[in-house]
């Protein structure tokens, strides 16, 4: 029997098995799939630990699958896949009882009106809970030993391995290994209502652990938490953001009256935290994505800031824009394959392919080009991507530098990560924050 909305809604696996089947099939994101679903707070828990888990080790799990499934699975059969991947999910890496996830998953099978295939998930289950049990070798020895594939040890698709040994051939295992990891939830204190100090005791004071980060405005929690559950919340003491997306504070001080232009804003962080700082600039938030700037100026009264001027459009074609020249400051946080952020969002792996970074590269030279038109002499444009892969990053600016006699770059120096020739990159196994990119150009003509 099919499983009617009402089981579907009470059913955490059934959730699961739901987002699962639209990012393995491409048609969704994580963040639009469980933003689509309401949870409520009983099964939110286990729907999330079964999603992001299965994604984290999805190549690991493909391959342990792949074993023992004797005949392949026709794409109108992406469910018991995604069955099987939470099954072995379960018996690799949680403390769910054998007999338990297996006897779940053959349930499963039934609820989505497969009958046919509950012997197979039996079958197929059972071998790997003896497996499990059998074998605790460590992957990556395993794959030295030549017996795992690099996409089955390391967790990450061959292509992306590829990229990420060719640009940090010593840092590629770091890396990868921790991708696979749970980012921290990270806040970023609103200085203009309290100082982090005071947060903390906010924070203390409801039994909540939390460490102060290297940036003045950032505090890591020990635990993930609901943001809106958090002390101060609704009175905009505090926002989410990863501690290396607000490094940009390092970077951006504006006097009073400056003209700026946050031109991919949605959903807004950076061109919060530049209020927050910054609050007597002018400040224009564009983005193509009206959905996604949708709840910017909410966010702006919960945070006590002034609204900026939000624009939804797209900033390859300025043409639309009848004030040219008119921001001494752009930001560009271009749009990337957000592989800086792979902890955060492990659906990148299966969602991204090798050609969308080409893609990408040509869009970011392009939103470049288009931008530069509208900084005035002596503006700044500061350059960002939560990407790791300097064909977005250093390869994108210097090509945008090449034969443009007005355009300079600027010294970056950040807490952590290191000197690039354009920029300054951020590394994810580095300080426990997200992977970022920045330069920072000036136009002058000499
Ligand atoms: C990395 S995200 C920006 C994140 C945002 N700056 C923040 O801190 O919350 C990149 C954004 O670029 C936007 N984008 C993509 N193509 C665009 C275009 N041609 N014009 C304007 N925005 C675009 C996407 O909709 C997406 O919101």
């Amino acid at each position: 029997m099919k499983p009617n909305k009402q089981q579907a809604k009470a059913n955490p696996r059934l959730l699961a098995i739901t987002t699962l089947k639209k990012i393995i099939t491409r048609k969704n994101s994580l963040d639009r799939q469980l933003h689509a679903q309401t949870l409520s707070e009983d099964i939110r828990p286990l729907v999330y630990e079964l999603v992001y888990g299965v994604l984290r080790y999805y190549y690991s799990l493909d391959s342990l699958l792949q074993k023992y499934m004797h005949t392949k699975l026709r794409k109108k059969d992406t469910d018991i896949y995604c069955i099987l991947l939470i099954g072995a999910y379960q018996l690799k890496y949680m403390r769910t009882p054998a007999y338990a996830a297996v006897n779940e998953c053959v349930a499963l099978s039934q609820s989505v009106k497969k009958t046919w295939a509950k012997p197979m998930v039996n079958a197929i289950l059972r071998n790997i809970s003896r497996e499990a049990q059998d074998n605790n070798q460590d992957r990556q020895e395993l794959q030295e030993l030549q017996e795992f594939s690099e996409p089955a040890c390391f967790d990450h698709p061959q292509w992306m391995i590829d990229h990420i040994k060719a640009a940090y051939p010593l840092q590629w295992r770091e890396i990868l290994k921790i991708n696979n990891t749970r980012a921290p939830l990270t806040l970023r204190v609103n200085l203009r209502l309290n100082a982090r100090k005071m947060y903390q005791t906010l924070l203390a004071k409801a039994e909540i652990e939390a460490q102060p980060c290297s940036i003045n405005s950032a505090i890591n929690l020990k635990a993930a938490i609901e943001t809106k559950t958090l002390p101060g919340w609704q009175e905009g003491l505090i926002s989410a953001q990863d501690e290396g997306a607000q490094q940009l504070s390092e970077l951006v001080s504006l006097p009073p009256g400056t003209r700026v232009l946050d031109a991919c804003a949605a959903p807004g962080g950076k061109s919060l935290l530049l209020l927050e700082q910054n609050p007597e600039i002018i400040l224009t938030s564009l983005d193509i994505d009206a959905e996604r700037l949708s709840h910017l100026s909410e966010e702006t009264q919960r945070l006590g800031l002034p609204t900026p001027n939000i624009i939804s459009g797209d900033a390859t074609q300025l043409d639309w824009w009848d004030n040219k020249h008119a921001f001494d400051y752009i930001i560009l946080d271009a749009p990337c394959s957000g592989s800086g952020t792979i902890r955060r969002h492990p659906d990148i792996k299966l969602l991204k392919l090798e050609e969308d970074i080409q893609k990408f590269a040509v869009l970011q030279l392009q939103l470049l080009e288009n931008l530069w038109s509208v900084l005035t002499e002596g503006g700044t444009l500061l350059y960002a991507t939560c990407s790791i892969l300097p064909e977005e990053n250093d390869l994108v600016i210097e090509r945008f530098l090449a034969g443009k006699l007005e355009a300079h770059l600027l010294p970056v120096k950040l807490h952590s990560g290191k000197k690039t020739k354009c920029g300054y990159q951020l590394l994810p196994q580095q300080d426990g924050h997200d992977g970022f990119y920045f330069s920072l150009i000036s136009k002058q003509n000499l």
